[in-house]
């Protein structure tokens, strides 16, 4: 069972092992804003590229885009952001504190008591104008969701990708909202990414796919090493729904503050492309050739969050064990998330092991993303690689200068195998592939 872990353990860790900061530190941080450290930049891109082979380079039927943040403010009229994005918003008479008006319980501010304004609606979307000139200048709005540079690109990509339906595309970038309530650390923020994909199916198949996508989507956290018993579906009830959607189901994960939203699956039925049709005057609709008909495909949305996926993953992976009496923080994370795939680290730093282990190292990091570390005792580094979740360590000993042959220390299972320098590459390919990691290695049993 994972260690029951609480917020604060994660914010220190990543504070600590350089995978989140504070955004802003020095000057007092900025309330909701956080930035990805040296380690945090890794995983956050593993997260996107492990999202991306699934989603994009493992199919044929999806294909993907890059659309910029600022479009055209028709856009947010015709998608209905521009009247409907909001949320209910009250205020506290006494210490004026703002909250959703949904999200409280009883009639009292929560931090006060005091009383609370009547509800207003609140829109979310982050307002900054275009232009050189302020007073010409047009209102913009900073995208609360990357799925409308995709609706508006469908005709483009249709005509230029010669695909037939059902199609999807699929796109990863920032999105902007003005939450009125953020907090827990990187679970709800006013900068986030989102991973969204947009699948275009015919109308009357969009229940069916809606039912695959969830399924798809569920399975991808639990190959990804998410504890089945930490994730649950949960449909949204029909006054929850948002303005555009039919149906949804959220993905949740037992995060520590409970059972939260980790990605919504929408059937947004043919809502967006209908009304980017009627507000661009532009025909955005499906020829089948095949069948000789016409029609406006409807739309099944998988829209997750990768800094909320990160937040699951390293909750999911994180654990404190006790090995030969001492404790060990570990973050069990799957190997294609690791930030660092493999270790180089010394006995110690001693000049005659030096040079091997440099050279060691120079054949790893074309092929894996390596660090090397030859300060304090072998132990702290063990240490800290496990805090960061480095599947795979390589200690270099006086042995080695002898027979040249290293070391390699697994995170999980703290086995440890001796390999040849030469077999070290496909040795550790071989393991980061999932292959059983014992004590007969690849290179030991190849010939037999
Ligand atoms: N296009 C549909 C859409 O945006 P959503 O349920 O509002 O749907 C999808 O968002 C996912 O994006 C959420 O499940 C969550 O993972 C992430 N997300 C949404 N708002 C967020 C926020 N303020 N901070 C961090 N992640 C957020």
């Amino acid at each position: 069972m994972p260690a029951k872990v609480d917020m604060d353990k994660i914010v220190s860790l990543c504070k600590r092992r350089g995978l989140i900061f504070p955004s802003s530190e020095i000057y007092g941080g900025l309330a909701s804003c956080w930035d990805y450290g040296p380690m945090g930049v890794e995983l956050k891109r593993n997260v996107r590229d492990a999202w991306w082979k699934s989603i994009v380079h493992e199919r044929d039927d999806v294909v993907g885009l890059d659309t910029s943040i600022m479009m055209h403010p028709g856009v947010w009229a015709a998608s209905g952001h521009i009247d409907s994005f909001t949320d209910p918003l009250v205020e506290c008479k006494s210490c004026h504190l703002r909250w959703r008006a949904d999200a409280i319980e009883g009639q009292g501010c929560p931090k006060c008591g005091g009383e609370l304004t009547e509800p207003r609606m609140f829109n979310l979307m982050f307002k900054t104008s275009m232009g050189p000139v302020e007073e010409e200048a047009s209102t913009i709005y900073l995208r609360p969701e990357t799925a409308q540079g995709i609706f508006v690109n469908f005709d483009n990509v249709i005509t230029t990708s010669r695909k037939k339906l059902p199609l999807g595309i699929a796109q990863i970038g920032k999105s902007f909202r003005n939450e009125i309530t953020t907090g827990n650390f990187i679970f709800r923020t006013r900068e986030f990414e989102h991973m969204e994909l947009e699948y275009f199916v015919k109308p009357g198949t969009d229940e069916e796919w809606l039912d695959y996508w969830v399924k798809e989507r569920f399975d991808w956290y639990v190959k990804l090493g998410v504890r089945k018993e930490n994730l649950r579906l949960r449909q949204h009830g029909k006054d929850e729904l948002a303005h555009y959607a039919r149906d949804c189901h959220d993905i949740e994960y037992l995060f520590p503050m409970g059972w939260s939203e980790l990605e919504g699956i929408a059937n947004r039925g043919d809502f967006d492309l209908v009304q980017h049709a009627k507000h661009s005057g532009k025909e955005l609709g499906y020829y089948d050739a095949e069948a000789g008909e016409k029609y406006v495909p409807y739309v099944i949305e998988p829209s997750a969050g990768v800094d909320r996926s990160v937040l699951a993953f390293l909750i999911d992976a994180y654990d404190e064990e006790e090995v030969e009496g001492e404790k060990r923080t570990v973050l069990h994370l799957h190997r294609s998330l690791a930030p660092i795939k493999v270790a180089v680290l010394p006995l110690s730093r001693n000049e005659k092991l030096t040079p091997l282990a440099k050279e060691v190292f120079n054949k790893l990091c074309p092929n894996f993303v390596t660090d090397y570390d030859d300060s304090q005792s072998i132990g702290r580094r063990y240490r800290r690689q496990d805090e960061i979740g480095t599947p795979f360590c390589v200690t270099i000993d006086f042995e080695s200068l002898e027979d040249k042959q290293v070391t390699i220390r697994e995170r999980d299972s703290l086995a440890q195998i001796r390999v040849p320098t030469g077999e070290l590459n496909k040795v550790i390919e071989a393991k980061l592939k999932g292959e059983a990691f014992d004590v007969s290695p690849l290179w030991a049993t190849r010939d037999k």
